[in-house]
């Protein structure tokens, strides 16, 4: 279960960062860096947590016309990220091209394919921003499903989704495509600004293949005993 958590590491710098994954390699699964990170230190810390032992999964979500999506998966992929994610409303050749280039450069370089997830609807746009300012008037539910085929015929390894989208996921893409969930709160833990939570058991009984949790750990005075918390209410749901 380990394996399946990834923490946000959500922080304003390396010397924070760092004495995270110093405290959690080897207790959680993957470290995820997202904009503020990595644009605050530069691509040398994902080198600095892979040195650490960590795997990385970068978060920078791109959206941007086909060509400049698979020049960049290219870079990323470089990088021996573990996982990294593309919107899924950057369109169908944009998502093929991002996975062909992960795919065929992982090929040249004999590394391992970081895993390529969709970002479905942003889990912050409520059902009338999306009608009014995304300009799509359809259920967000029925925009997810059709959003994540669309990722999984371009190539993608899976999407990311709210815990509460994993079902209706799970019978539109099949067993095998990949649902990443953040959202997740164990019931120790305060929801901060996320709105639709599950926790970590649900998350998992609903079939998520990978939790990103950041404050219930990052925040945590001992972030080492916060994870094994959370893995052992992970595996309660495994083993019921
Ligand atoms: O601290 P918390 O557990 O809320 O962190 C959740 C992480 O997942 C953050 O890094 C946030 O940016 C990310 N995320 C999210 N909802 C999405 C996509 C990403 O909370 N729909």
């Amino acid at each position: 279960m380990k394996d399946k958590l990834i923490v946000a590491l959500d922080v304003a710098g390396r010397k924070e960062a760092l004495s995270l994954v110093e405290q959690l390699t080897g207790g959680v699964g993957a470290f995820k860096i997202g904009m503020q990170l990595f644009n605050s230190e530069g691509p040398g810390i994902v080198k600095e947590i892979q040195g650490l032992g960590g795997k990385v999964f970068i978060d920078l979500k791109f959206h941007d016309i086909p060509n400049t999506g698979a020049q960049a998966a290219k870079v990323i992929t470089g990088m021996n990220a573990f996982m990294f994610n593309v919107h899924a409303s950057g369109g169908f050749e944009m998502m093929k091209g991002v996975a062909e280039a992960a795919k065929e450069t992982a090929e040249r370089l004999r590394i391992k394919k970081p895993l390529v997830i969709g970002v479905t609807v942003l889990t912050s746009i409520s059902q009338d921003v999306f009608e009014r300012e995304v300009g799509i008037a359809r259920p967000i539910e029925e925009q997810v499903t059709a959003w994540a085929k669309l990722a999984q015929k371009a190539g993608l390894d899976g999407v990311v989704a709210s815990p509460r989208e994993i079902l209706p996921l799970r019978k539109a893409c099949g067993p095998d495509f990949l649902i990443v969930t953040p959202g997740v709160r164990p019931l120790w833990a305060a929801t901060n600004d996320q709105k639709r939570v599950m926790t970590p058991k649900e998350a998992v009984q609903q079939g998520a293949d990978y939790l990103v949790v950041g404050r219930p750990i990052t925040a945590h005075k001992n972030p080492r005993e916060a994870a094994a918390k959370i893995i052992e209410e992970m595996e309660e749901a495994a083993n019921a």
